[in-house]
């Protein structure tokens, strides 16, 4: 669970960068969500 927890801190991470270095990922990252909500409502 330990390494668990610390792989959900390295998506943080890696999320936060990508949202800081590549323009395309806050409308990919709005895409990605509008998808998964359409999968699970
Ligand atoms: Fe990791």
């Amino acid at each position: 669970m330990d390494v668990a927890k610390e792989e959900k801190t390295h998506v943080g991470e890696f999320q936060t960068l990508l949202l800081k270095l590549d323009r395309e990922q806050e409308k990919e990252l709005a895409e990605g969500k509008k998808e998964v909500d359409e999968l699970t409502k």
